[in-house]
Formats: C-alpha cells, sequence, structure tokens
C-alpha cells in the first residue's frame, strides 16, 4: 500500500512538496486546497480550513498530513489531527506559537540562553517611554503576533519608534500588535537555516537563500520572496554546527521541558554579526520560495523519510537524507502590482520546453479558467533549474524565465548573485 500524504495550503511551496513526494514514489499525494500545479502530481480536494481539512484526512483515510504554511498550525491542525490519530508534520498549537507570538518566542530563548538580540515587551501606552530608554540607540519594534509580514519596523529616531508602538498598541495591525516587542537592532549579513523536528532531535535540511527585496540590488519594497538558490554560499557547515548546538537544539529543549514539544519544520532567521549568529526569528514551517529551492536536493525519498519521522512515524532515530551536491536556483515570477494588490486573469503562455528533469515551472497563485491558465495572486509562479553549479542553475533557469509569458510579469534578473548584503 503506498503511504497517502495530505499537503496542506495552495502555494509554490506546497506545489514544491507535492513533487517532492511524487517524485520519491510509492507515496500517494493529496493537496488541500491545492492549485493547478500542484494538481499535475497530486489530487486536489476542495478544503482549506482546520475542520474541512481533518474531515478530508479521515475520509480519505491518510497517513500523514503535511501543513505548508503556519495559519493552520497556529489555529490548532495539528492538535485536531492528532485527536483522531493521525500524525501530522507540524507542531501543536501551543508549540506553533514560536511563530505566533515574538514575545512568547523571546520569553523561551531567554531561559534557554540563545543568543538573541536584547528585548522588552510594552502592553500598554504607559510603558512605552520606560522601555524606550532601555536601548541605546532606535529598536526594532515588532507586532507580537502574526501581521502577514508587515509587523516588523525599523525606526530610524526614537521619536518614530514612540509613535509606532503606540500607533500598533492602538490597534492599527488589529490584535496582532496588542502586545509589541522591542529589540535591539543587529548589524549583518541575513541567513536562515531549515531544521526537520522531532521533539528534542533535528534533522538539518539543506539551506537556502532568500531574495526578499523586489528590484535587482536589493532595492525596492519587502516581497513574500522574489526568488531563492540552495546552497547558500555564504553558509558553512561550521555555521550550521555552531546555529543548531547554540540556537536550535536548547530552544528545542526547552520546548519540551515546559510540555510543548516541538516537531515539524523549524526555519530560523539569523543575523550573522561580528558577534556571531544571532536569532531574530523562528517560523513553523518551511520558507517559500527557499522550500522550491531546498526540496529538489534532497535525493531519492529522502524527504518522505524526513517528514514520516518529524510526524512521529516509527522510531526515534533520525534518518539522514543524502543531500544532492547540485545547485538549484527558482526565480520567482511576479503579478504586475505585486507586493501591493497585484493585476490577476491574465492568461499565462508556457513554452513546452521549459519542463525538463532539470528545470520545471511551480505554480503559486495560478487558476485555471474555463481550462486556460491565467494569473490568480501576486506571485505567480517561479522557474527552477538545477544544475552542477549555481552559475549553470541560474542560466538553466532564466532560460526557463524566458519561456513563460503573461501581460506585466516581472521578476528579478540577479536571482543567486552573491552582491553585497551587509546593511
Ligand atoms: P522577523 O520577521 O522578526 O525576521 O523580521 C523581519 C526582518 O526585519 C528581518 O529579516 C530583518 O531584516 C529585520 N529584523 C528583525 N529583527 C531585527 C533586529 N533585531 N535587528 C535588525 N534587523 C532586524
Ligand atoms: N521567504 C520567506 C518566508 O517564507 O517567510
Amino acid at each position: 500500500m503506498p503511504m497517502r500524504v495530505l499537503v496542506v495550503g495552495s502555494g509554490g511551496r506546497e506545489h514544491a512538496m507535492c513533487r517532492a513526494l511524487a517524485e520519491a514514489g510509492g507515496v500517494d499525494v493529496l493537496a488541500a486546497p491545492g492549485n493547478p500545479g500542484t494538481a499535475q502530481v497530486a489530487r486536489n480536494l476542495p478544503v482549506d480550513d482546520v475542520d474541512g481539512i481533518v474531515s478530508a484526512a479521515v475520509s480519505e483515510a491518510v497517513d500523514l498530513v503535511l501543513p505548508g504554511p503556519e495559519a493552520p498550525l497556529v489555529l490548532g491542525l495539528a492538535d485536531a489531527l492528532a485527536a483522531v490519530s493521525i500524525p501530522c508534520c507540524g507542531p501543536s498549537a501551543p508549540a506553533a506559537r514560536l511563530e505566533g507570538s515574538k514575545a512568547f518566542t523571546r520569553a523561551v530563548t531567554a531561559v534557554a540562553g540563545v543568543p538573541s538580540p536584547g528585548f522588552t515587551v510594552v502592553v500598554d501606552r504607559s510603558g512605552v517611554d520606560d522601555a524606550l530608554t532601555r536601548f541605546s540607540a532606535p529598536p526594532v519594534v515588532k507586532a507580537d503576533g502574526l501581521a502577514a509580514g508587515k509587523g516588523v519596523f525599523l525606526p530610524e529616531t526614537p521619536g518614530e519608534a514612540r509613535r509606532l508602538v503606540i500607533d500598533l498598541l492602538g490597534g492599527m495591525l488589529g490584535d496582532a500588535g496588542r502586545r509589541v516587542v522591542l529589540e535591539e537592532r543587529l548589524y549583518g549579513v541575513e541567513a536562515s537555516l531549515f531544521y526537520a523536528c522531532r521533539e528534542t532531535e533535528v534533522v538539518v535540511l539543506p539551506h537556502a537563500r532568500d531574495h526578499k527585496r523586489l528590484e535587482d540590488g536589493e532595492r525596492g519594497p519587502n516581497t513574500g520572496g522574489m526568488g531563492a538558490v540552495s546552497p547558500n554560499p555564504m553558509v558553512d557547515a561550521s555555521l550550521v554546527d555552531e546555529v543548531t548546538a547554540s540556537i536550535v537544539l536548547p530552544t528545542l529543549e526547552a520546548m519540551a521541558a515546559r510540555g510543548s514539544p516541538y516537531s515539524g519544520f523549524l526555519f530560523a532567521g539569523l543575523m550573522l554579526t561580528d558577534d556571531g549568529p544571532r536569532l531574530l526569528e523562528y517560523n513553523v514551517r518551511l520558507g517559500d520560495p527557499e522550500a522550491q529551492a531546498i526540496l529538489p536536493r534532497i535525493s531519492g525519498g529522502g524527504f518522505v523519510d524526513v517528514v514520516a519521522w518529524a510526524a512521529g512515524i516509527g522510531d526515534e532515530e533520525a534518518p539522514i537524507p543524502v543531500e544532492d551536491p547540485r545547485s538549484v536556483c527558482a526565480v520567482v515570477l511576479a503579478a504586475d502590482g505585486y507586493p501591493g494588490p497585484p493585476r490577476t486573469g491574465d492568461p499565462i503562455e508556457v513554452d513546452p520546453g521549459l519542463e525538463g528533469a532539470d528545470r520545471w515551472l511551480i505554480h503559486a497563485a495560478t487558476r485555471l479558467d474555463d481550462g486556460t491558465l491565467v494569473t490568480a495572486g501576486g506571485r505567480v509562479g517561479a522557474v527552477v533549474g538545477r544544475a552542477e553549479s549555481l552559475e549553470r542553475a541560474r542560466l538553466l533557469a532564466y532560460e526557463g524565465v524566458g519561456l513563460v509569458r503573461w501581460e506585466g510579469m516581472t521578476y528579478r534578473g540577479d536571482i543567486g548573485d552573491l552582491g553585497d548584503d551587509r546593511r
């Protein structure tokens, strides 16, 4: 009997997950709700709320559920699945607070001694001035809760910081900002590392570099990510070992000691400072587009083994996935207007020469309109190329970008360029 896996979500990360599971062989892949890309390798189910997903998992008799995004986990998807004895590769709601609450994460990691920026939490207006005096330079201001990537501010003056805190407490981002975290501003190069976790054990996944700004040369507004490469040329094995030992394992031990053991994917956002790596944030999921660059580098059935292990299936000994030494480059194709309200509904033309063993199109926001593939959101998809070197992977991906067209398609021309990231 093939193992039946239900992937939850509808973006590029979830298409990449479905592809990796389907390629491993011996896996029957379902997606909820999925997109036209996941439909090529999986069977899409038209549900996207926690209750609907749990009912579908039961009626389809799935062996395990793999959530892509954080929202269903924060809402208790893993807990609801546990109640019906279905394994889930993702944390319980209490453990998902590592992404759902920045104040919670700082509290846990402070106790665990994780290298982090200095911080303080403000809950009402009367505490603002006192909190600001604790910082010698304007602190980073963060809404505590989930704010769809819009909850972090880097003010240049104390006055600007004060105004932001007051606006957040006043409801500028709704409930997400009812508590505000102030943090020492750090400088250096940013990097992210990805792990699969099972309580206090980890599997280190391939690393990736994301390009967050809209325009070439890291200019323009922040986006969800305009492209990614794996491996990240700025990360080496000793950095990975240091982050695993000083940041990730102490956090997992602290979570287990609190009675909220963490399982599932963990994304550690880091600042590499002159004094060593510091934890900026955790996400309880894989990054998107990073997953599109990482997963094609886990060879054979490795991804299936990792997902099953992190979901608590089989014995505790961590699998050791074989890393594909080749490089992967994923170039995001966005709609006109992104990251603001995008233009949608444009027919997408894809030259059949794009798809091959080492190059493919990932769907993120596409839709079938009477059989025609059209744009349906800001980040529409990505062209992914895999080759012996990063340079060749980039060439392959960009050649593929030239084989996709729609009115208003935009993309960055420098994904995978090393450039100078220092800020
Ligand atoms: P976060 O969602 O907490 O990772 O923050 C989003 C972005 O804000 C990060 O990727 C950094 O670019 C920046 N950032 C967050 N915290 C800090 C900090 N303490 N010092 C400097 N930059 C930060
Ligand atoms: N690409 C960054 C993220 O997924 O949050």
